[in-house]
């Protein structure tokens, strides 16, 4: 029998691979599941053929998968993603590629996705992406990600396909750089701590442990702490530098960068950070590495912080989430502690975390137990990502 794709190409037409037609809410056109986040910033509604989703929040997204493990698209290279809707196209569109195991119960998964910015490849609702404008590895593409909704207009989505050419007189323009999103350390044996914001009351104790149990950390600093003199973070920092930590960026004001409006908010934040911790932390600061507020993600945040940081820039995520955003204050502060353990089994490497709370900052020491038990080395994040000026070791 002739497969459904030869027939295609015989009679000329150019859909390649049809990815969704929504006809159902559970699963796509080729039988792999789809759907969209749980939680208040996002409503999607299916029905006759169509999705609509309507977001309040840049944290939520729309999947869609190519397959539930790995799938090789790295034939496509050449072809088009092409998305068909109507109302607003100020979103991203992502294609995530999973972890070497294809596996996702593993951490990280995914492993990390490149982005686009969909306004710049939509006319009239037609959306035309070369899959070449995501530099992902494509042996292990999972499936694309509709994300970052910034306009309270809905969107609705009618067809996602893979097509082989543009339609005639259709152009697409060049891909904006995007640096790397990095979930995981991949020095082998190592182990890194993230350590963004805090509060001021436990800026000393925290330093104080990480310097009693002999660790090299990287400091992710919002540049409006250093304003303040109150709070002697730009002391803080200056001493943590001293002391051969390093010490990187996390936006200045602390907002979910993807969801400024206007956009050019997001540029500023860039800049009066990266001027902000030049001025009062000098040259040292690691400034090509970011981490997102909230973990915030978009093509725009992506794209504006290239530019900022003059190319070569990382956006640093993590691998193990020690949830203090959801225990510190609770009255189960341990389970922070299980929060580790869980992601460490998965075999995640890279640590996020605040000084925000007491119960965070008392467990610390336990956290760096646990990461030395797991034979690795911990180390600045540079450092277990090979990065040539890093510090040696
Ligand atoms: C500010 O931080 C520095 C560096 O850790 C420290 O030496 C100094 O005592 C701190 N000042 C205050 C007022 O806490
Ligand atoms: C970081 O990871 C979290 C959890 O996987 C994800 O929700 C978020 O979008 C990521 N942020 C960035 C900037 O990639
Ligand atoms: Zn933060």
């Amino acid at each position: 029998m002739l497969s459904p794709l030869f027939l295609l190409s015989l009679v000329g037409l150019s859909t390649q691979l049809v990815i969704d037609k929504f006809a159902s809410p559970d699963s796509n056109a080729l039988g792999n599941w789809h759907g969209c986040d749980e939680g208040d910033g996002i409503t999607c509604t299916f029905g006759s053929g169509k999705l609509t989703v309507k977001a309040t929040d840049t944290d939520y997204s729309f999947y869609t998968q190519l397959n539930g493990g790995c799938q090789d698209v790295t034939g496509m290279n050449s072809q088009y993603l092409h998305v068909k809707i109507s109302g607003s196209s100020d979103f991203s569109i992502a294609l995530q590629q999973n972890n070497p195991s294809c596996d996702e119960t593993l951490s990280p998964y995914p492993q990390t996705w490149d982005i686009v910015y969909a306004p710049d490849y939509t006319v009239n609702g037609d959306i035309y992406v070369p899959l070449s404008h995501f530099n992902i590895n494509k042996q292990k593409a999972v499936g694309f990600a509709f994300k970052a909704f910034r306009s309270t207009t809905a969107t609705t989505f009618s067809l996602v396909e893979i097509v082989t050419s543009l339609p005639s007189g259709r152009t697409v323009p060049a891909k904006k750089p995007t640096g790397p999103l990095i979930f995981q350390c991949t020095r082998p044996n190592s182990i890194a701590f993230g350590i963004d914001d805090g509060v001021p009351e436990l800026a000393q104790r925290t330093m104080q442990i990480i310097k009693d149990a002999g660790i090299k950390v990287t400091f992710f600093t919002v540049g409006s702490a250093l304003t303040d003199p109150e709070g002697n973070f730009t002391a803080i920092y200056k001493e943590a530098l001293d002391r051969g930590h390093q010490v990187a960026l996390h936006s200045m004001t602390h907002p979910k960068l993807e969801g400024l409006i206007p956009a050019s908010k997001i540029d500023q934040e860039f800049q009066q950070s990266l001027s902000t911790v030049q001025q009062k932390l000098g040259s040292r600061v690691s400034t090509k590495y970011f981490r997102a507020p909230y973990g915030t993600d978009g093509a725009l945040t992506r794209q504006k912080l290239e530019t900022a940081v003059g190319g070569g820039s990382r956006v640093i995520n993590w691998s193990i989430d020690i949830e203090d955003w959801l225990w510190g204050e609770s009255s189960t502060p341990e389970k922070q502690v299980e929060a580790v353990k869980r992601d460490i089994a998965r075999g995640g490497n890279l640590f996020v975390s605040h000084y925000l709370y007491p119960s965070t900052v008392e467990y610390f020491p336990e956290f760096i137990r646990l990461a030395k038990a797991t034979g690795k080395q911990i180390m600045r994040v540079d450092q277990c990502l090979e990065d040539p000026n890093a510090p040696p070791l």
